[in-house]
């Protein structure tokens, strides 16, 4: 690989936090006294992060963490929450090791703590920045109250393909999309005040590549071009961390040969030579101890020294630092110097949020009862689950639902669970979860009859149809079907990837039975899943689809509030869903090839069996309302490579409802030194409209929106040849071009 740094990105990314100078320097130095005092072995303990087991009945479970903390051993605890369990665990810390050096306790919050909200692919399916900040900052409040200081998120790996289960964590296919996320949540995550007791240090992973693994299976390979890497994998991360992003996970993978853990390209050069970021970097779990399976350790002490060498900081649940490390500074192997680098970024972090003034400020038993799953949170749950639906499909406007319907059959194994809540959790309770019955229910009211039967399971592999005969029945009797079908929130998790993502177990065969038999009664298919599937034959045969996703704890309610017509769908796609998973990987940004589609009959890039654009594109969901877009007029056809082209157009809602519409505008650099995608989303606008309204929006072509990387890896801009195509999805609108002299 070549070292050529991204010239433009060659600057400081900033500080964590976003802190001054001033207050970095002056947090520095508190440290630094404090490290003076320490020994090697304490320095190493500071290094290393072991999972603690909660136990809220009473003291903490493990007891060997507890001796560990007390002696110096342990510098972070993870899956650790709940103020009486915290607090516990710090005073072992604080009251009883030599320097009383407070632990950092971190979790996994990723989208809620206890309210929990739409998986993040379905918040990126908002394209609603503002509404991802204020639920991010949500989560942050209630996991910060619950005594936790630190959180593994956001995670931003761009992900192409949907057979890998952790696309559900992700913002989809998009650089742009994910980078813009990635932001909001490191704002609502860390707040504006690192002071502030409602702060939570971000953890930007996993740094990187991950969600590129070979076939969509977990933890596989990842080999790609540099170019690659830091066009399209590498810029969300660059993004989180100019937003003060504190610390960097490592990922699991190998990326062109080399573990993501000891990656000195990645760790050394990018992240702290290039981009001179100054916070902590821990690895994910176990990730040191698994160099030893990826074959480039021999043992425990030479994972250790070739990951720390590289630039980790912390040791997520090896303990191949605290084993080896004090050893390989002896024998001189790992220098001393690298250690107090690393240490220091951990006590930095402690200070900067306030730990060594009052370790117990996260430790508030009245803010932990008062500010958890509270009912402004959870009307932000709903408010968000709504605005993250997709309308896929509405053939012959069978939603909304109209609420004179009081016989609804509800049917499929997702009606009446409350498994909506999606996987990564964290505290969220199945008991708090608003099912879709529940939902229907209070929006009908008492007086409506809900007939509900699963019909079938939707358990991977099983075949029992038994169930259907009793569906159809209840089918029989009402006056509008609502099919509620998907996946189980095990599904689409970590270590949960699928090779054929169509809906597990026979519900196909069941929808395919209650379609036919509901005849002229109006039938809604809800979809609750974690990742694109392949809904082919559900789209040829049902009239309207509604992607719910995983909507979080008021799943129910919101999914309600859109089939009645409450709310109206605005969602847009964050990820192409195919046809066949024999498309994949698949996103819309390609290359055109040296023999598109469309130029030859047979010597073409092409399929013989499928077509090549996907189910739904990129970008795409429909609304219970109308829009039209008028003519894109720009300011001129030819500007210079320094200038900014102004493209404007007007918008209209030509429907009969108040309704959102996300415009989108790609570009698509014609001819370059290196092959340019065949259009890259550059800007969006979320329009809200009442009936009849119009809007003309303008967008701004920058310099940076036309650079690119060339191939010696600098990001240059080029003259000549631009389309620029504004449409309500990346496979729809009308394109201008313009040229760059
Ligand atoms: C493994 C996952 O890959 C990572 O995302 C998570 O933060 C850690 N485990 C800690 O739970």
């Amino acid at each position: 690989m070549s070292a050529i740094p991204d010239r433009k990105t060659n600057q400081p990314c900033g500080t964590p936090f976003g802190v001054s100078p001033e207050r970095y320097q002056a947090l520095d130095e508190q440290v630094e006294t404090l490290l003076r005092q320490m020994t090697l072995e304490e320095k190493i303990g500071q290094m290393n992060q072991v999972a603690g087991s909660r136990d809220t009945t009473g003291a903490p479970a493990n007891t060997e963490i507890e001796e560990d903390v007390r002696t110096g051993r342990v510098g972070s605890v993870f899956n650790a929450f709940g103020v009486e369990f915290t607090r516990e665990l710090q005073q072992q810390a604080v009251g009883h090791s030599r320097l009383g050096i407070p632990l950092l306790f971190g979790y996994d919050i990723i989208h809620g703590f206890r309210t929990i909200f739409p998986i993040p692919l379905a918040q990126a399916a908002s394209w609603h920045l503002e509404g991802i900040e204020q639920a991010t900052r949500i989560m942050a409040v209630e996991g910060a109250a619950a005594g936790v200081h630190w959180t593994f998120a956001p995670m931003v790996d761009v992900a192409r393909d949907p057979r890998w289960g952790r696309v559900m964590e992700g913002a989809g296919e998009d650089v742009l999309l994910t980078s813009l996320i990635a932001r909001a949540q490191v704002r609502g995550i860390q707040g504006s005040d690192p002071d502030a007791v409602d702060t939570l240090a971000a953890c930007v992973k996993h740094y990187a590549a991950y969600g590129a693994a070979e076939a969509g299976r977990e933890y596989n390979t990842v080999d790609m071009s540099e170019w690659r890497l830091r066009e399209h994998y590498l810029p969300p991360f660059r993004a989180a961390l100019e937003e003060g992003c504190a610390t960097v996970m490592t990922a699991f993978n190998t990326l062109n040969a080399i573990p993501a853990t000891c990656h000195p390209l990645l760790l050394d050069q990018i992240l702290r030579r290039e981009w001179g970021f100054e916070g902590m970097v821990v690895t994910d779990y176990t990730a040191i101890m698994e160099l030893e399976q990826h074959g480039v350790a021999a043992d425990a002490a030479e994972a250790a020294r070739k990951s720390v060498n590289a630039g980790v900081d912390m040791d997520m649940q090896s303990s191949y630092f605290i084993d080896t490390l004090s050893e390989l500074v002896r024998c001189g192997q790992v220098n001393e110097a690298r250690i107090d680098e690393a240490a220091r970024r951990v006590l930095w972090l402690k200070a900067a949020l306030g730990l060594f003034d009052d370790p117990y400020r996260y430790a508030d038993e009245a803010r932990e009862t008062q500010c958890i799953l509270t009912d402004e949170h959870r009307r932000a749950a709903r408010t968000q689950a709504c605005e993250s639906m997709v309308l896929l499909k509405n053939e012959g406007f069978v939603l909304p639902l109209s609420d004179q319907h009081q016989k609804v059959a509800l049917i499929g194994p997702l009606g009446n669970t409350p498994r909506l809540l999606g996987s990564w959790r964290a505290d969220g309770d199945h008991d708090d979860t608003v099912t879709l019955r529940e939902g229907i229910i209070n929006r009908l009211g008492e007086d409506a009859v809900i007939l509900c039967a699963q019909g079938v399971s939707n358990e991977i592999g099983d075949t029992d149809t038994s169930g259907i005969e009793d569906a159809l029945e209840l089918v029989r009797q009402a006056d509008a079907v609502v099919l509620a079908l998907g996946e189980d929130e095990a599904h689409a998790d970590e270590a949960a990837s699928r090779a054929d993502i169509g809906l597990p177990g026979p519900q196909l065969e069941l929808a395919r039975r209650v379609l036919a038999e509901a005849g002229d009664t109006p039938v809604a298919t809800v979809l609750f899943n974690g990742r694109p599937l392949t809904l082919t034959e559900l789209d040829d045969m049902a009239p309207a689809l509604l992607e719910a996703w995983w909507p979080g704890t008021e799943g129910g309610n919101a999914v309600a509030d859109v089939l009645f017509g409450d709310v109206n769908p605005s969602g847009r796609l964050p990820m192409s869903f195919p046809v066949s998973v024999g498309q994949i990987p698949i996103y819309y940004n390609a290359f055109n090839t040296g023999r598109p589609k469309g130029v030859d009959p047979k010597y073409a890039s092409q399929y013989l069996d499928i077509p090549n654009a996907p189910l739904y594109p990129f970008g795409f969901g429909l609304s219970y309302t109308t829009f039209e877009y008028g003519a894109i007029k720009s300011a001129c056809t030819e500007i210079g490579l320094e200038d900014t082209l102004e493209v404007s157009l007007t918008v209209t809602n030509t429907g009969e409802r108040d309704g959102i519409e996300v415009v989108q505008l790609y570009l698509q650099d014609v001819h370059a030194s290196v092959v340019r995608p065949i259009r890259e989303l550059r800007d969006f606008q979320r329009l809200s409209l009442a009936p009849g309204q119009s809007e003309r929006v303008t967008f701004r072509i920058t310099p940076e929106m036309r650079s690119f990387l060339n191939a010696g890896l600098e990001r240059v801009q080029e003259p000549g040849l631009f389309r620029v195509q504004i449409g309500s999805s990346s496979a729809s609108g009308e394109e201008i071009e313009f040229r760059v002299a």
